[in-house]
């Protein structure tokens, strides 16, 4: 790994007790607002996710942060997963776990065509839930899932067991 992603990446930052006690929170933050660390990240990111990708997937809200640079960057569309109650016409949804509480997400219609492979890009995997109900709804959809790649993985989770054999990259685990 450069240099300089390595400092991009050390440039996340660690709070206790958010969003409840016990919970580790990992903050991008400072990342997002480096003009360069937030350039060598996308530029990793786009390597990870490798060729032979039609679109990518990602999940409001950090995942649109670093999925807009990456289409971009890659000249691929992106597929944008939303929180619940924000989308007049959902093509799927899904309830899953997460490390502190219960959530739902939608899949915009029309935002996968059948066959397509969708590489799935997010911020941190920590259990999984969210990107494994990503991989879900893509699926249900008809598309199939290339591949998951972070920044982050926090491994003692153990967040890829969710996700079968699907592929997960990580800039860093932790
Ligand atoms: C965080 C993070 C991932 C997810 C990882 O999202 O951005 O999407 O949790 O957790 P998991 O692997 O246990 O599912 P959060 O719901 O906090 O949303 P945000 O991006 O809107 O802050």
């Amino acid at each position: 790994m450069s240099r300089e992603l390595e400092r991009a990446l050390d440039l996340v930052t660690e709070i206790r007790d958010f969003p409840e006690p016990g919970v580790l929170f990992r903050d991008l933050t400072p990342l997002f607002g480096d003009a360069d660390a937030f350039r060598h990240v996308i530029d990793a990111l786009g390597e990870a996710v490798g060729e032979g990708v039609d679109r990518l997937a990602a999940v409001e809200a950090r995942g649109f942060v670093l999925a807009a640079a990456l289409g971009y960057a890659r000249g691929l569309g992106v597929a944008l997963v939303r929180k619940p109650g924000k989308l007049p016409n959902v093509a799927g949804r899904v309830d899953y776990e997460l490390e502190y509480g219960t959530a739902t997400l939608e899949l915009p219609m029309g935002s996968v065509n059948k066959g397509e492979r969708v590489a799935i890009v997010d911020d941190v995997l920590a259990t999984g839930g969210t990107v494994a109900a990503t991989a879900e709804l893509l699926a249900s959809a008809g598309a199939e899932v290339t591949g998951v790649t972070v920044v982050l993985e926090l491994t003692e989770l153990d967040g890829r067991s969710r996700l079968g054999s699907v592929p997960v990259h990580a800039l860093r685990k932790v």
